[in-house]
């Protein structure tokens, strides 16, 4: 496998870490606007720095693209590949733009080419087991969240470059939320803002709660906030259904599952999720076979929409319908 990687920030050398124990795959090209960054990746994984995308997809010709970008800046590269026919995997979010999304979405379809996006927890063993448990017992009531500190990049605390916490981070559980849960139909977002002083450029909220209803019937909670630094809070999510409840608990989304007083199951998160998601990848490039990606293109168009309708909703303090992607 020729593989390649537009954007080289922190995320891409994640998946590259990973992707360079594999001896079925090759590093063919790296692009990045920062021509200093595409470099450095190049000496350090292998394949050619380009400081043009055309020029690095037709002439190194890759079999598959990790696509890295920050929320902003999506669109040209995307549109790039589908041209080719380029499998790729995009991170997520797909977008911080839902206009933006659905284009390159009808490029997907039009093209019929395979596009994973990185919502990597759909490959966890704990996810996949409660969802088992929670097709055949539904879930009543979800909550959880993401209250970390705030990440580094400079991009992230600009809420018009990365979409806020909510599209950007917590999106992952709002994501667990649909794949769990099924489909949300009603946002209405409440947000904190002030206790964060002295950041340059800060303006995303300090907090924020959603209330969700589900399609289902069933109602949630997702929280998401900045502010704290301790790293005492982090990630968690709870999903209660008439049978069970399922703890999960970190980053790793390690689960208890309650079946009764006494009866429990417990899962532990894998590590190494990057590795697995990026196995399941090339799996399904490998076999032209979309069905061994858990997150296609067109459903995480979903879980954007989800994520900027509670945007919308902690703006103009109204309830909001999801809309349709
Ligand atoms: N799945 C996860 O858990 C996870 C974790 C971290 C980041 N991410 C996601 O990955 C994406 C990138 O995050 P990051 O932390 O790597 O950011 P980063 O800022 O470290 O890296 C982004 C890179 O993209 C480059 N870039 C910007 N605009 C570009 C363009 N138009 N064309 C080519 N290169 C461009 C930048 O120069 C930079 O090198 C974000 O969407 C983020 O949400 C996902």
């Amino acid at each position: 496998m020729r593989i390649a990687f537009v954007g080289t920030g922190g995320i891409a050398r994640r998946h590259a870490e990973g992707l360079a124990k594999r001896e079925d795959v090759t590093f063919v090209g790296t692009y990045d606007v920062d021509a200093k960054r595409a470099q450095a990746f190049a000496a350090q994984y292998g394949g050619t720095p380009y400081d043009d995308l055309a020029e690095m997809l037709d002439q190194a010709k890759p079999d598959a693209v990790w696509v890295c970008l920050p929320p902003f800046a999506h669109g040209e590269a995307e549109l790039a590949l589908l041209e080719r026919r380029i499998p790729f995997l995009v991170e997520k979010p797909v977008s911080n733009s839902l206009e933006t999304a659905r284009r390159i979405l009808e490029e997907v379809e039009r093209s019929g080419t395979l596009v994973a996006a990185g919502y990597m927890n759909r490959y966890r063993r704990s996810v996949n087991r409660a969802r088992e448990l929670l097709a055949e017992d539904p879930a009543v009531l979800l909550h959880g969240g993401w209250l970390v500190g705030m990440p580094g990049v400079y991009w992230w605390r600009v809420k018009k470059l990365s979409g806020g916490q909510i599209v950007e981070q917590t999106t992952h559980t709002f994501d667990l939320a649909r794949y769990l849960v099924g489909e949300p139909v009603l946002v209405y977002a409440r947000g904190a803002k002030g206790f964060i002083q002295g950041v340059p450029e800060y303006d995303v909220e300090d907090a924020s709660v959603v209330a969700v209803e589900f399609a289902s019937g069933a109602v949630g909670s997702l929280m998401s906030s900045c502010a704290n630094q301790s790293g005492g809070a982090g990630v968690h999510l709870t999903i209660v259904a008439r049978g069970h409840v399922a703890i999960f608990r970190g980053w790793e989304h390690s689960v208890v599952i309650h079946k009764s007083r006494i009866e429990q199951e417990q899962i532990t998160g894998e590590p190494n999720i990057f590795e697995i998601e990026d196995d399941a990848f090339l799996a399904a490039v490998e076999a032209n076979d979309p069905s061994k990606v858990r997150s296609l293109y067109a459903d995480a168009c979903k879980t954007l929409a989800f994520c900027l309708a509670a945007n919308e909703s902690l703006e103009t303090g109204e309830p909001v319908q999801v809309p349709a992607v």
